[in-house]
């Protein structure tokens, strides 16, 4: 099974409360959370209490995507505000093992995440160590990006890495997904995949339907793959 984690980055933040209601009617999995500090990327977005206030009111898993300068230091206290999985960059910490352990340690699982030109290599001394691996499929900072193509190899390389080590854990993607990009993505080994602009805005924000495109695709990824 290939789940869905649409980003709220590209939900309405007006009208929050709908947006995801209608995805979570629909059927989705998880939610991803994007966690922007202004400074690992050039935006800022959410925080603590918004994690807080979704754990409070939503019964879906909630998934924190850190993209912080500083994961060590907030990782656990999004674990503590309700987070199921709080994801960090390699690029933003010295001490890798140390802030996955923190994240368990708070109660959340943890995963591990790749700017689109980070060497698969780094996850290598931390596979045993992680309950999710994400794999950038843009420049991280921004939703409506272009899916960046290479990324398809990079999923197929790590999917075959960890089956080789007979390693069960998923393995998401981040960035461009849409029901044309999705079915390449999922042939090559994703197991949840991230959808902003292509869940909350496309086709005048017809989450239901968008929902039900990109199912679609993943379904055509998941024949082609077996
Ligand atoms: C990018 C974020 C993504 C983004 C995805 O920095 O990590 O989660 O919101 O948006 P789309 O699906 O529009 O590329
Ligand atoms: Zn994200």
């Amino acid at each position: 099974m290939v789940r869905i984690s649409p980003s709220i980055l590209s939900a309405d933040p007006y009208d929050l409360r709908s947006d995801l209601s209608r995805a979570i009617d629909s059927g989705i999995d998880m939610l991803h959370i994007d966690v922007m500090d202004g400074h690992f990327v050039p935006n800022i977005t959410y925080g603590i209490p918004l994690v807080k206030a979704l754990r409070k009111h939503l019964d879906v898993e909630l998934d924190v995507h850190l993209m912080i300068s500083d994961p060590d230091k907030y990782a656990p206290m999004f674990a503590k505000a309700g987070a199921d999985i709080v994801t960090v960059h390699v690029e933003a910490t010295d001490h890798l093992n140390r802030t996955l352990a923190s994240i368990r340690e708070a109660g959340a699982k943890c995963g591990v995440t790749l700017n689109p030109h980070t060497q698969l290599d780094s996850l290598s001394w931390v596979l045993d160590q992680v309950d999710m691996f994400l794999i950038m499929s843009v420049n991280p900072g921004f939703g409506g990006q272009s899916f960046i193509p290479n990324s398809t190899q990079r999923v197929g390389k790590l999917y075959s890495m960890i089956h080789d080590l007979n390693i069960d854990v998923p393995i998401e993607i981040d960035g461009g997904i849409t029901p044309v990009t999705a079915p390449e993505i999922v042939q090559a080994g994703a197991d949840i995949v991230v959808a902003g602009s292509a869940v909350f805005s496309t086709n005048n924000g017809d989450i239901e339907g968008n929902i039900r495109s990109l199912r679609e695709g993943i379904k055509l990824g998941l024949d082609q793959r077996n």
